[in-house]
């Protein structure tokens, strides 16, 4: 198959460009690397079956060029920072809803009929019903991000129904493992280097999220691009569980062997828009086949053992 990959030098975009390479398909990948890393794309870089294009998505000519010859479009780009939006207002919906219709508009021009869109769990904003099912009922939406992301959804199904295309669409929980770079791991540990003694956590610490880690949401990705048969396919990908901020603490300053002085913001979210109960309904995906090998505690450990390897990272960010 010949793929174009958005955002192929970011975190989960480049560790999906990797597995679509080593299963022998054609990608090309595009970036402006306002986030990404090079070095994430070196084995990519190696293999013949690879195309770099340096582009930015709000360039709608450069999109369409580069989305020649492709049979399915992964659209990962995007401002992935959730906790920001409100310091920039209108970046969510430039970076996120116009260029995903940026993308569509490619797609449609050079008749590309298949899309896979990294969507969020956070468009389910303030929750009611736990575990969030995908149906969850009209979502009022809290921060500019999950807004973003809302509309972006609403234009891929309208375009769907508009344009024969076939959509897969994945509200993620938090991803965590190698190639990490921003989060509530990476903020941690980037305090913990600076000053080992303190550690400032925003909110009380008690805000319960799922996680789940890189290669486990890269197999359910690539499964329900497989099995999945509706003109929209819309699936959560999380975990079965969720843990405290306050517990992947404790796993971090174990892993560590740090014992910090906790100091805590207050209040029970850490920021505009954060949701302090994220968890998701899982199951329509699992139906398909797909079953995660690790828990969130494994995840989180792996992440702070990439970060250990890698601490200059911390400094890009
Ligand atoms: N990481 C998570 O926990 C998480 C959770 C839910 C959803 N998502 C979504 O998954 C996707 C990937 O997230 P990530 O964690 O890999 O983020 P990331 O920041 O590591 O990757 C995003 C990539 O897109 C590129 N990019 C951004 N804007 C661009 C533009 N205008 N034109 C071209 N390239 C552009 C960046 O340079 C970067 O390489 C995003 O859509 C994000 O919203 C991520």
């Amino acid at each position: 198959m010949r793929c174009l990959v958005t955002g192929c030098a970011g975190f989960i975009g480049s560790t999906l460009t990797d597995r679509l390479l080593a299963l022998g398909h054609e990608v090309t990948g595009f970036d402006n690397f306002s986030t990404g890393q090079r070095e994430f794309l070196s084995g990519a870089l190696d293999n013949t079956q690879f195309t770099l294009v340096e582009g930015d998505l709000l360039d709608a000519g450069r999109v369409e060029t580069a989305m020649q010859g492709a049979e399915f479009v992964f659209h990962l780009a995007a401002n992935a920072d959730v906790r920001f939006g409100t310091e920039h207002p209108t970046k969510d919906l430039h970076q996120n809803t116009i260029a995903t219709v940026n993308v569509l508009e490619a797609m449609r021009k050079n008749g590309v009929l298949r899309i896979a869109f990294s969507s969020t769990g956070s468009v389910y904003g303030e929750a009611r019903v736990f575990p969030t099912p995908e149906n969850a009922p009209s979502p009022v939406q809290t921060s500019l991000y999950g807004a973003s992301k809302m509309a972006a959804e609403g234009f891929i199904e309208a375009y769907c129904e508009g344009f024969g295309m076939q959509a897969f669409i994945f509200r993620f929980v938090s991803i965590l493992g190698e190639r990490y770079t921003h989060g509530h791991v990476f903020d941690f540990y980037k305090q913990l280097r600076a000053h080992p003694d303190v550690l400032n956590v925003l909110g009380n610490g008690k805000q319960r999220k799922s996680y789940l880690y890189i290669q486990d949401c890269i197999d359910a990705i690539l499964t329900a691009i497989e099995k999945g048969q509706s003109k929209v396919n819309i699936f959560n990908l999380g975990l079965d569980e969720y843990c405290e901020v306050n517990d992947s603490i404790g796993w971090i300053c174990e892993e560590l062997g740090m014992k910090p002085e906790m100091q805590y913001s207050g209040g029970d979210r850490g920021w505009i828009g954060d949701n302090p109960f994220i968890f998701l309904d899982c199951s329509a995906v699992r139906a398909l086949g797909w079953r995660p090998k690790l828990n969130i505690k494994e995840g989180v450990l792996r992440t702070v053992r990439y970060l250990r390897q890698r601490p200059e990272l911390l400094d890009r960010r």
